[in-house]
């Protein structure tokens, strides 16, 4: 059997450190929680766990530390059946890890102090040319350093996705122009365009600069409005309708259940719309939003109630 790899991610491993609360704090005051739980968390491992729950064969590329979150977090991993060779647990470095607030609405507020994911550098991502040489798809975000990440996407032969969060406004070019698919937020498509995101027209706009930029393709997620997307070679721009949700109870790691599922997609369907693959990925992140957490609330296949097959539905989109 091969080993080549569907979905290899260059990135992040946190320890999430989760508070729910009524509504997020105002600057300066003290809230009461209503319950605190740990999670495996870090947009990279994220964005990998959730491509391998639904089929796909993963490798991630980065770094732990030498701490008890470590060692516990490489195990997490193992038992997703993600490969873990290029994974190292760092001396002298603390894993990185996220102070999370989650309101009742299941809105989020998240701080990170990356640690040993700081360590991750471009010697590591050459290191890895076994696994990334016949990959279908690389997944790169920022929660590690740009200088690793620009060489991975610029040496990659495969597909690219760019996951630009979290957003920075002076992100260094060759991150929009190596990648296959650049992929933001509307925060995020706001910071790095210097244009107002909050409408799906407003969202166009900053994808059409983006394109200016130099992105190939971009994908600008809009939450319980879905996504659009446009690419280079053609001037159509789709409005990729979202999945509704009756309650919404956590949106954390939503936008990473979207990027690893979509990653799994493209790998796995290579002939199929670009369109059919985002329509599939709204689905996996319109489930994860309906559980707290973040890699816990990812669904498997055949939860996802999705034909194996993508089928591309008039209804699911429209031109825009
Ligand atoms: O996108 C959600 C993730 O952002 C959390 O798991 C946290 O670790 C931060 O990286």
């Amino acid at each position: 059997m091969s080993k080549s790899y569907d979905v290899v991610v260059c990135g992040s491993c946190i320890m999430d450190f989760i508070s729910y609360v009524p509504r997020l704090p105002k600057v300066g005051e003290t809230l009461h929680g209503t319950r605190f739980e740990t999670g495996f968390g870090g947009k990279g491992a994220n964005q990998c766990v959730a491509a391998a729950r639904l089929g796909s064969r993963t490798a991630i590329i980065g770094k732990l530390g030498n701490d008890s979150w470590g060692n516990i977090y490489y195990d997490a991993l193992r038992s997703e059946g993600v490969n873990l060779e290029r994974v190292e647990i760092v001396d002298g470095q603390t894993t990185g890890i996220a102070q999370i607030n989650v309101a009742d609405n299941g809105d989020n507020q998240i701080v990170i102090v990356a640690g040993a994911n700081n360590m991750l550098q471009t010697e590591d991502v050459q290191k890895s040319e076994h696994l990334l040489s016949d990959a279908k798809v690389l997944i790169c975000q920022l929660e590690t350093p740009a200088l690793a990440t620009i060489e991975a996407l610029r040496t990659f032969p495969g597909v690219s996705i760019m996951n630009a969060a979290p957003a920075m406004d002076d992100i260094p070019h060759e991150l929009l122009r190596y990648c296959t698919v650049f992929c933001v937020n509307e925060l995020e498509a706001a910071l790095i365009t210097g244009l107002e995101v909050r409408t799906v027209m407003q969202a166009k706009n900053a994808l059409l600069k983006l394109r200016d930029m130099g992105c190939q393709t971009v994908i600008i997620t809009l939450g319980e409005n879905g996504a659009i997307f446009g690419s280079k070679i053609s001037t159509t721009i789709k409005h990729v309708k979202p999945h509704k949700v009756d309650k919404v109870v956590d949106t954390t790691g939503a936008g990473d259940a979207f990027i690893g599922a979509l990653a799994h997609f493209i790998a796995r369907n290579p002939t199929s719309d670009l369109t059919c693959c985002i329509a599939a990925a709204n689905r996996v992140a319109s489930i994860s939003v309906q559980k707290r957490g973040t890699q816990k609330s990812y669904p498997r296949f055949e939860e996802t109630g999705l034909p194996t097959e993508l089928l591309s539905d008039q209804g699911d989109w429209e031109c825009i």
